[in-house]
């Protein structure tokens, strides 16, 4: 059981974390929302290790193109194995025709090794997508479990049992605070309706809440997948970096100032040292320890107290059939793969 201390936050911000490289040169790799940031660093890390195929996605064509050039300028790489993929979290169509785009490559014959759930955002205005939910919990959630979904057939094709395939999802130290607003979540008719609600947060905290969301998802997913497993499943906290996450807020010189300061108050990362817990993740030793579990400075660590109370059991338990069957009606293909690769309930 885990809660927020700052002297632990001190503690890991300081540490100096190891750059793991593994041997990827068979293997497929995708990386969520590799334009900036954290994820983009996490790229440069996985283009140098010279995997069989390097799939970074990013919200439209331009911003692949422009990746695949970074990419390519600070690590010498020729390209050919960078293949950029458009995918956009905010609408499930673009989900949907991502994972159709990406079954129809050649280079994914041999399934994908590796997917590193990267992307995510926080905005203070209350804002819906076309698909009719809070953008924060579409894009931080409900596109993430959709995709998760989608891709685990190939994850599991591309599986060994030398070698399990890994999900990681990038997930935050915000999650301890999430519980905070889920304390009248056993009074909803609906757990995923609830935190839709206008009325329930406001957005700060909303993006609290979509982590805590994604750290019950891959426990549930864990709890389901077949033992021994084909995919190894995990969340990651990168620890307190600067990069672009907070852009919404920083249009302001004094916003700005406020963010630079917090970064030297909290011992900011660099996006490239949080970048390294992705790659740990990602291609680190003792991956069947990180099964289910939520990673801290690569290293596995408390998830939120909330999860191991009766009331978290519950809400994770309704969060998990509500998902399956919002998910089901966006896709077809949802109960498909989940009759096929998971454990019934
Ligand atoms: N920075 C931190 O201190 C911190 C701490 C804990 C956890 N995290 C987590 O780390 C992850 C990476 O964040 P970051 O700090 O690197 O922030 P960032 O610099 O803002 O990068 C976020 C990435 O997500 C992408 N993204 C956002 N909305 C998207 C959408 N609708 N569809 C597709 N991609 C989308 C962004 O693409 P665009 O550039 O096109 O928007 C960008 O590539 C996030 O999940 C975040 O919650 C960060």
């Amino acid at each position: 059981m885990g809660k927020f201390s700052i002297v632990q936050h001190f503690r890991e911000q300081w540490k100096s974390l190891p750059i793991h490289s593994g041997d990827v040169g068979s293997k497929a790799v995708m990386v969520v929302g590799s334009n900036v940031g954290i994820g983009l660093e996490a790229s440069v890390h996985l283009t140098r290790m010279k995997p069989k195929f390097l799939f970074p996605t990013c919200r439209d064509e331009e911003k692949c193109e422009r990746t695949r050039e970074v990419l390519m300028e600070r690590t010498g790489d020729d390209g050919d194995g960078i293949i950029p993929l458009p995918l956009d979290l905010s609408s499930f169509d673009s989900v949907r025709a991502f994972a159709a785009t990406f079954a129809a490559q050649p280079s994914s014959d041999d399934g994908l090794n590796v997917l590193v759930a990267n992307a995510g955002m926080f905005i203070r205005e209350y804002t819906t997508t076309s698909d009719n939910w809070e953008i924060t919990l579409q894009v931080n959630y409900l596109s993430m479990a959709l995709l998760s979904i989608l891709m685990l057939p190939h994850l599991v094709k591309a599986s060994t049992p030398e070698s399990p395939s890994r999900l990681v999802v990038v997930s935050s130290l915000g999650h301890y605070f999430g519980a905070g607003r889920l304390k009248k979540a056993a009074q909803w008719e609906s757990v995923l309706e609830g935190v839709n609600d206008k009325n329930l947060c406001y957005s700060g905290d909303r993006y609290n809440v979509t982590k805590l969301l994604e750290v019950m998802f891959v426990r549930e997913l864990a709890a389901r997948l077949p033992t021994p497993t084909p995919v190894v499943a995990c969340t990651v906290h990168p620890g307190f970096c600067l990069s672009n996450l907070f852009r919404d807020i920083s249009g302001k010189w004094y916003t700005r100032l406020l963010i630079s300061l917090a970064g030297v108050l909290f011992s900011a990362r660099t996006a490239e040292e949080g970048s390294r817990t992705l790659v740990h993740a990602a291609v680190g030793p003792d991956e069947l320890a990180m099964h289910g579990r939520y990673l801290s400075s690569c290293q596995v660590a408390e998830e939120a107290d909330y999860l191991f109370t009766p009331e978290g059991q519950a809400f994770s338990g309704r969060l998990w059939t509500e998902t399956i069957d919002t998910l089901s009606k966006v896709d077809g293909r949802v109960p498909e793969i989940v009759k096929q690769y998971l454990r019934v309930d």
